[in-house]
Parts: C-alpha cells; sequence; structure tokens
C-alpha cells in the first residue's frame, strides 16, 4: 500500500501543473450545470482527486506530509476557483438543481370553488327582491296537508292531492289525525305559513326545495327548486302584482325583455295568471313565448284559512322553478346537469 501512495505522490508532486493545466482545459469545455457538477465530483467529490491525495497522507512519510497536504490544497483551491467561476459564484450539486424551484415559471394556482349555479340563482332572485322591500323566509319542507293543499283553497278530490303527484311520507300529522305529514310539492304553503305567524302588511320571499314523484326527464326532476313571493296590505291590486313582476324580470333578465301576462287558474289566486317571457331576446328561435312563472291575487279562502277578517286585507303571490330561470337565462338544456355536480358543467358559471 504505502508504494502506491508514494507512486500517486510523486505523481502529483511532478503533475501538479499538468493537473492545474488539464483541469482548466476541462472546465472551458463546461456548459451545462450538469457537466459542472460532473467536474465537481470529478475533483473535489468525496472520491474525487482531490480526497485521493489527501488519503494519500496517512501513509506518506512523515517528511513528506506537508508537501502532499499543500498539493491537495493547491489543486482545490483552484478547482474551487473554476468552478465558481464558471457557476457564477454558485455550485449547484444534483440534488440542489432537482430540488431547485424555477421562479419564472407560472405558479399551479389552486382551484377555486363556487357556490353551484342554483345557490347563485337563487341568491340573485332574492337580491332582486330584497332591493324591492321582500324579507327572506324559510318554512318546512316536510309539510302537513292543511299547508300545502287545504289551506291554499286547493280541494280534497285535486289530483295534485294523489300520491302520484305528492310524496306522502310515512309519519302521521299530529295536527290533524288520520293525517300524513308529506313533502312539500311547492313553496306555496309557505304563504299559509307565514300569513299565520305575522301580520300585515308585509311582503315575503321563500326559497326551498320542493318534491313530485315525477320521472326524471331533460326537463323533470322529483326534487327542484321553487321561490315563493306574498306581499299583503291594503288595496293591493293586480297592477302592483303586474308592476313588481315586470321590475323583477327586466332586473333579471335585461332591460329589454319583453313580458305578458296570461290568464290562468291556481286554487289560491283569484284572479290568476302565467307570466310568460319574449324567447327572441334570449336567443331562442323555435318559440315565441316562455312560461317561467304563476301568480295571482290572494284567494279570500288563503286568508280565510290563516284566520285573518274576512275582507280586511289583499294580497299579491307568486311562485316561480329556480330550475327553469337558470336554464333560460344560460341556455342550460338538461335539469339533470344541475344534479349531477359534474365539475365540467359547474366551473362554467
Ligand atoms: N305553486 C304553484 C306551482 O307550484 C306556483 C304558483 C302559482 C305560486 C301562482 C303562486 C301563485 O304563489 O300565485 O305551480
Amino acid at each position: 500500500m504505502p508504494r502506491r501512495w508514494w507512486g500517486i505522490f510523486i505523481d502529483i508532486m511532478y503533475n501538479i501543473d499538468d493537473l492545474k493545466n488539464t483541469a482548466s482545459q476541462e472546465a472551458q469545455g463546461i456548459d451545462n450545470p450538469q457537466a459542472l457538477e460532473a467536474f465537481r465530483l470529478k475533483y473535489l467529490g468525496k472520491k474525487g482527486v482531490v480526497a485521493e491525495i489527501f488519503a494519500a497522507l496517512g501513509s506518506a512519510a512523515p517528511a513528506e506530509k506537508g508537501a502532499i497536504g499543500k498539493c491537495a490544497n493547491d489543486l482545490r483551491v483552484f478547482v474551487t476557483s473554476l468552478i465558481d467561476e464558471k457557476g457564477k459564484g454558485v455550485v449547484i450539486s444534483s440534488k440542489a438543481a432537482a430540488e431547485a424551484i424555477d421562479i419564472s415559471l407560472p405558479g399551479v394556482a389552486p382551484l377555486r370553488g363556487t357556490s353551484h349555479i342554483l345557490t347563485q340563482t337563487v341568491d340573485e332572485i332574492l337580491d332582486i327582491f330584497k332591493g324591492l322591500g321582500f324579507v327572506v323566509a324559510d318554512t318546512p319542507e316536510i309539510e302537513t296537508e292543511f299547508h300545502n293543499f287545504t289551506g291554499l283553497n286547493i280541494p280534497l278530490n285535486h289530483p295534485s292531492r294523489d300520491g302520484f303527484d305528492t310524496f306522502y311520507l310515512d309519519a302521521p300529522d299530529k295536527s290533524e289525525p288520520g293525517k300524513k305529514l308529506l313533502l312539500r310539492s311547492h313553496t306555496s304553503p309557505g304563504q299559509v305559513r307565514i300569513m299565520k305567524a305575522y301580520k300585515p302588511p308585509m311582503a315575503v320571499i321563500v326559497p326551498g326545495r320542493v318534491y313530485r314523484p315525477d320521472a326524471v326527464d331533460a326537463s323533470h326532476s322529483f326534487m327542484f327548486h321553487q321561490i315563493e313571493g306574498l306581499l299583503v296590505d291594503d288595496n293591493v291590486n293586480f297592477a302592483h302584482l303586474k308592476g313588481l313582476l315586470t321590475e323583477f324580470c327586466k332586473r333579471f333578465f335585461g332591460a329589454k325583455v319583453e313580458m305578458r301576462f296570461r290568464p290562468h287558474f291556481f286554487p289560491f289566486t283569484e284572479p290568476s295568471a302565467e307570466v310568460d317571457i319574449g324567447a327572441e331576446a334570449l336567443g331562442i328561435k323555435n318559440k315565441k313565448w316562455l312560461e317561467i312563472l304563476g301568480c295571482g291575487l290572494v284567494n279570500p279562502n288563503v286568508f280565510k284559512a290563516a284566520g285573518y277578517p274576512d275582507g280586511r286585507y289583499s294580497g299579491i303571490a307568486f311562485g316561480m322553478g329556480v330550475e327553469r330561470m337558470a336554464m333560460l337565462r344560460h341556455g342550460i338544456s338538461d335539469i339533470r346537469l344541475f344534479y349531477e355536480n359534474d365539475v365540467r358543467f359547474l366551473k362554467q358559471f
């Protein structure tokens, strides 16, 4: 072993200048961080040339140790200065290079959620009515037959009371023996509840889910959303209803929206109407008018059910489907898209 180290020592003593020359020639050819790193390892690495010379120290004759150490140190300083020069003062280790952050690359933006398009639509509609002086109320999704039908002047033999048109729950209605609770089929029972709980004047808006055992297709779902409106005061008339809903439609669909009030029948309003808006302004070609809501003057029988004195008050009421409003507004053709929660659909809004 000593011989070998001596061999290296002698070689070094005679070739330190050669080593430096070779190193500076090699350094000249370096043009990328990988090559610079390879160069660094060759001379300064754990098994590099400098380390090998230092290793020779252990077995060198005491008299030679100083000279060998000086040679190794010389070479180390020389190579380090070459690397510094090449790497502009930075010795790039391969690990550091792999972990290095390129601050010029665009960052990975975190996905930001938004509220669901139905929530946005509800919020927008509520905001419009809040701006017109209405307050928002929440009434139950599990209802009694009284609030969902009877109190709204819907006769006992009306088809909507049938089990095929309303979800009845296997739960007794404690307020009416023999009756069962149900999932509200519209938000109109909110009218009866609000009138029972508060005294006029009032202007209330009730958003929420409603349920009907409909077969699901592009325009039907067993659950959807409605928004109910109710305004009760002295001397409220149909002109108030027209003015209110015209203002609403302009704010929701745009000032150029065309509207018409078409006579219709609802048990809980008299007279009643349906409101249509012009299809053209929404870019819908195959139809002239699109139905958007039902409305009317509160039927005196509904006031009676709420316990109001006969003939004392007058009111207007209206109800609209949220999905339908969103579909018309955004050109959505299938109601099922709202509930599938496919991000490709949701992130468009
Ligand atoms: N409840 C009705 C429905 O679900 C909509 C409706 C029509 C509500 C007329 C009203 C109204 O308040 O006055 O079809």
